[in-house]
């Protein structure tokens, strides 16, 4: 017999609630029905992203959000500050050439966070930049960038706007958008928001509101405002994904009763506990320093393969977890346990480690990564 589990970082495992939801007769998207799942949708949104504007919705991945908050944001002759460290990071980048936007990189090296102070100093030093792009959560290495600090530098810029992508920092740790002074706040579906991919979210600060009137870049789909005259009459632009509308309705419903402070804790927890797992077990973070609590990257012992070790999770037990891209194929796995995780998932998914290692070799106690998790799940 074989279960699957997914216990990457995107798509991750759907509770039955938004499934089921999902599988109900589809209906149609001009009627009021949809204008009434609509407007709760905008409301448990607004709560999830700790706004009072309005949050978008998108009928694409997390990366027409992200396009969307270049295209809609920029002007021809703008320049743009890219934080690069990983490849989500490179994402921007990538995105600001398309649209002949130039950019200053600041690379920063795979595992660790971005310093704030080489923003502040960038920003200093070139007041043409008009945006600066960031990772909440920097999915390729694990990594949590300090958002906060970011927000709060951009804001004494007043011809600068902070863009996040926060597609898995978004219900995983908190990003209070007003509160921080957060300018564009990106996410998607397939992670913490426990839906299949599909959809991409993005709010904008009045700040940012007013850069999209000088905004001229070519744009079609993608069109903030006529996005927003539409949502603030419960109505998409195009034919919305409408049954993840209706998931969304569900998971949102499910966000707001945990609560969202519940929601961190238990965020926290499970990456505190995955984090003390491996750890036991000889492995080292690839994050040490500022590892999110979205996904555990961990570093494969000397001698074992990264992309065998992912294998067998599959092979022989139903997981998939994730490998390292690009510099890091090869050397790390990636956890998830962002959305729908609890306890005992995180003890599964090292128990499973535990067996893989031994059977390649590792050396350790087996029962080690378990007990080291089990103790911190147990806390209070
Ligand atoms: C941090 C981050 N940014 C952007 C993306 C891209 O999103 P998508 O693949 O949904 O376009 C992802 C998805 O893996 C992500 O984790």
């Amino acid at each position: 017999m074989e279960k699957k589990y997914l216990f990457s970082p995107g798509p991750t495992m759907l509770p039955p609630e938004v499934l089921l939801k999902m599988a109900e007769p589809i209906m149609h998207h001009r009627e009021p029905e949809f204008e009434k799942l609509f407007a709760e949708i905008r409301e448990g949104l607004k709560y999830l992203f700790q706004t009072r504007n309005e949050v978008l919705i998108f009928t694409s991945s997390g990366t027409g959000a992200m396009e969307g908050a270049v295209s809609n944001i920029l002007a021809k002759g703008d320049k743009a500050l890219v934080v690069r460290g990983g490849k989500f990071g490179e994402r921007w980048g990538e995105i600001c050439k398309a649209y002949g936007i130039e950019f200053i990189p600041i690379d920063v090296e795979w595992g660790r966070a971005v310093d704030p102070k080489r923003i502040e100093e960038a920003l200093k030093a070139d007041p043409s930049i008009r945006a600066v792009y960031t990772q909440a959560s920097e999915t390729s290495t694990g990594v949590k960038h300090p958002v906060k600090e970011i927000a709060a530098i951009v804001k004494r810029y007043e011809n600068a706007v902070v863009a996040v992508d926060a597609i898995t920092g978004i219900g995983v740790f908190d990003i209070p958008m007003d509160q921080w002074g957060i300018d564009v706040l990106v996410s998607g579906s397939q992670k913490a928001l426990m839906l299949p991919p599909g959809l991409s979210f993005v709010a904008l600060s009045d700040k940012a509101w007013k850069f999209v009137e000088r905004a001229n870049l070519p744009r079609f789909y993608f069109d903030f405002k006529k996005e927003l005259k539409n949502a603030q009459k419960n109505q998409n632009s195009f034919t919305p994904a409408i049954s993840l509308f209706v998931g969304l309705r569900e998971s949102l419903k499910l966000i707001q009763k945990e609560g969202l402070a519940a929601v961190f804790q238990r965020h926290e927890k499970l990456a505190g506990a995955t984090r003390a797992g491996v750890k036991a077990l000889g492995l080292e973070l690839y994050a040490p320093e500022s590892p999110s609590n979205a996904l555990t990257a961990v570093k494969v012992p000397e001698g074992i393969q990264g992309g065998k070790l992912k294998n067998l999770f599959f092979e022989k037990f139903g997981i998939t977890v994730a490998g390292g891209q690009d510099q890091a194929k090869g050397k790390i796995i990636r956890i998830a346990h962002l959305g729908y995780y609890e306890r005992l998932d995180m003890v599964m998914v090292i128990s499973a480690l535990e067996m893989l290692l031994r059977e390649m070799g590792h050396k350790f106690e087996l029962g080690k990564g378990v007990k080291a998790a089990e103790e911190i799940l147990m806390e209070q």
